[in-house]
């Protein structure tokens, strides 16, 4: 089946329920995870590993495959989980939400960004939904509760003509990590658990998210940009940010964020820098 084929089945047609709290340790199963689950595609197949090297890489695997769209791989634990710009993603055994999802978009490579953006809208919708806790983003793709880090977002794509072939969107949530247990980011990461002084159910924040995405993904395919509510909840919006980019460092005043995820910098002498890679320190 063709990629264009596997869009035009869809229909727009998105409930999004909560249910009610359910113990913690819960598993998170292909079963569980169906169960209630009521979204059309994303989600309704799933790959369980309780231990896993990536996720992404499993699910590039997948997509290379043709597996459907809106699969979801989830593990339990990874050994080798990645972060973006070749840094590791840590996180203890059935601490955290460690998925990957794949899409076929219909978008160029420049517009790819919508498709973190998008998630990343649906993880802080998701986060505000089950809780009170207000989510915030760090550009390009952090999501901070007060100003810490509690997720961040690893989108893969593989190319070979103009539209990409697939893409796979990583999401690892800090649901109920102690960041004691790892020093490496203790100073600068929080999760869902500390934040709110108590446990959170992954499997009822995963079923939300799952429904989020889809409502987000059919407003990408429906050729909407998710990039000014995305900047609505950018944390150094206004302020003199540095940003190390692959070309050396700009600095100026975060004015907004583009519809493709460009962070638009005015520098000192009132001129203006999209930047489309890179880290704000
Ligand atoms: C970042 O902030 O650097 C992005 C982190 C993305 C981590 C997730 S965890 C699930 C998925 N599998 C991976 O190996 N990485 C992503």
């Amino acid at each position: 089946m063709q990629v264009a084929d596997i869009i035009a089945l869809r229909t727009v047609k998105v409930k999004i329920s909560v249910h009610p709290a359910r113990p913690t340790m819960e598993r998170l199963s292909p079963e569980t995870i169906k169960t209630g689950l009521v979204t059309e595609f994303m989600g309704q197949e799933v790959v369980y590993y309780q231990s896993i090297g990536s996720t992404n890489e499993a699910a590039k695997e997948l997509a290379a495959q043709g597996a459907p769209q809106g699969t979801l791989v989830i593990a339990d634990e990874q050994t080798a989980g990645k972060g973006r710009r070749g840094r590791s993603w840590l996180a203890p055994p059935g601490s955290s939400l460690l998925i990957s999802l794949i899409f076929y978009p219909r978008l160029t490579l420049s517009q790819m960004p919508r498709l973190t953006m998008a998630s990343s809208l649906a993880v802080a919708c998701a986060i505000e939904e089950i809780s009170s806790l207000s989510v915030h983003f760090k550009w390009p793709n952090d999501i901070l509760l007060r100003g810490k880090k509690a997720g961040g977002i690893l989108t893969e794509v593989s190319i070979s003509g103009e539209i990409p072939d697939y893409a796979v969107v990583g999401i690892g949530l800090n649901v109920n990590l102690d960041v004691r247990q790892i020093p490496e980011i203790e100073g600068t990461a929080t999760s869902l658990s500390m934040e709110l002084g108590r446990e959170v159910s992954r499997l009822e924040l995963l079923q939300v998210l799952l429904g989020f995405i889809e409502r987000e993904y059919h407003s990408l395919l429906h050729g909407k940009s998710p990039g000014e509510r995305w900047s609505s909840r950018l944390s150094q919006l206004g302020q003199k940010v540095k940003v190390a980019t692959p070309w050396g460092q700009e600095s100026g005043w975060a004015e907004n964020v583009d519809a493709d995820g460009a962070l638009i910098l005015r520098r000192d002498d009132g001129t203006k820098a999209y930047i489309t890679v890179g880290d704000v320190e």
